[in-house]
């Protein structure tokens, strides 16, 4: 199957073409190495598989809405799994204009080319923050209106155009809400490459939430088989939570790296607007329907992260106090 992944270079994207990659098929890869974060941990993040003889990047913009027609003018794609966005839920509060035009406008151009080239599958990678104030577990039904910030309404647009895409046009598409994801690679900017960052060079941590609060984290492995299922058996339109249904707090988080790490961490406390109390998915659907099923726990996705961490240059490890930001 040829499948075009945007967003290839980023933390999922990279994972999911090398993933798909293993499995025999044909990958290009999508993303416009944008500066949310250093687009030299970008290029790093597509060192291990860019000159696989089934990859082929480009280094293009979906809001081009040009060079996307002439892409799919030339490549005969099977299916998308669409994962470029501006992620980041609080810093999509202090530019507005940039989440809105990237994730809505990348998005709308991305379904209309899918459609005008009969693209059979489409997958979207959506986020647990669209429940916002929902009580816990989510469940995809809840009404999903009242996002806490700029970047969760653009991804409830998009899944709105996406329903529309789909019944309009006759496009498969599967929405997944992604809860917290953990795997190599992992952005800059999450929790956990910061706390390790912070247990091993001693930078002081930020806790932008109390360590009361909560967040399910997802082992990236679990999130590569749920995608690989729906690319094998596309839906009309279904929408799954990605999530582990097991909510840790930050505390909790914060003594399991120190665990891992051997090494104690400085925090300081400031606060963030839009920040979400608690994520927990109920992932009774996703288990029923696509098979999903996942068993790792906390303290194996941290160690394993550890692990991969530990193996990476010197410049990555220690990254810069920027990104502890
Ligand atoms: N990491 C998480 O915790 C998490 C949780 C829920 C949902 N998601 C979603 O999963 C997807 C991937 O997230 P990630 O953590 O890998 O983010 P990431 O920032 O590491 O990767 C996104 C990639 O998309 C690219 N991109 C952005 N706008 C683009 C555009 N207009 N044209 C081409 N490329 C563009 C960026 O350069 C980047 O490499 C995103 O859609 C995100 O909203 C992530």
């Amino acid at each position: 199957m040829k499948v075009l992944v945007t967003g290839c270079a980023g933390f999922i994207g990279s994972n999911l073409a090398e993933y798909l990659l293993a499995q025999g098929h044909e990958v290009l890869g999508l993303d416009n190495f944008n500066n949310y974060y250093d687009p030299k941990v970008k290029e790093f993040n597509i060192s291990d598989f860019k000159d696989h003889p089934k990859f082929t990047l480009y280094r293009t913009d979906l809001t081009n809405r040009e060079e996307l027609k002439q892409l799919f003018d030339r490549e005969s794609v099977d299916a998308i799994v669409h994962l470029a966005a501006w992620a980041g839920l609080t810093q999509s509060n202090e530019d507005p204009n940039t989440w809105v035009f990237n994730n809505i406008d990348g998005t709308s151009n991305l379904a209309e080319v899918a459609v005008s080239h009969q693209v059979a599958n489409f997958i979207f990678a959506s986020t647990s923050s669209v429940y916002g104030t929902n009580p816990v577990p989510y469940k995809e039904d809840m009404t999903t209106d009242g996002p806490l910030g700029i970047y969760p309404a653009t991804k409830k647009a998009d899944e709105v155009l996406l329903h529309a895409y789909s019944s309009c046009f006759e496009l498969n598409v599967s929405i997944l809400r992604f809860f917290n994801p953990i795997g190599p690679r992992l952005r800059p900017d999450m929790a956990i490459p910061k706390l390790i960052r912070a247990a091993e060079y001693g930078y002081t941590f930020t806790l932008y939430q109390g360590t009361g609060s909560s967040r399910d984290y997802t082992y990236i492995v679990n999130m590569m088989e749920a995608i690989s299922h729906l690319l094998a058996h596309p839906y009309r339109y279904e929408v799954f939570n990605i999530g582990n249904a097991k909510p840790v707090t930050l505390q909790e988080l914060l003594e399991c790296v120190e665990k891992v790490t051997g090494k104690k961490i400085n925090t300081v406390r400031k606060d963030r607007p839009g920040q979400m109390q608690i994520t927990c998915a109920d992932t009774g659907k996703a288990k029923r329907m696509i098979g999903y099923n996942p068993s790792t726990t906390l303290n194996e996705m941290v160690a394993n992260y550890y692990d991969w961490f530990m193996r990476q240059p010197e410049w990555y490890k220690k990254g810069e106090e920027a990104w502890m930001v």
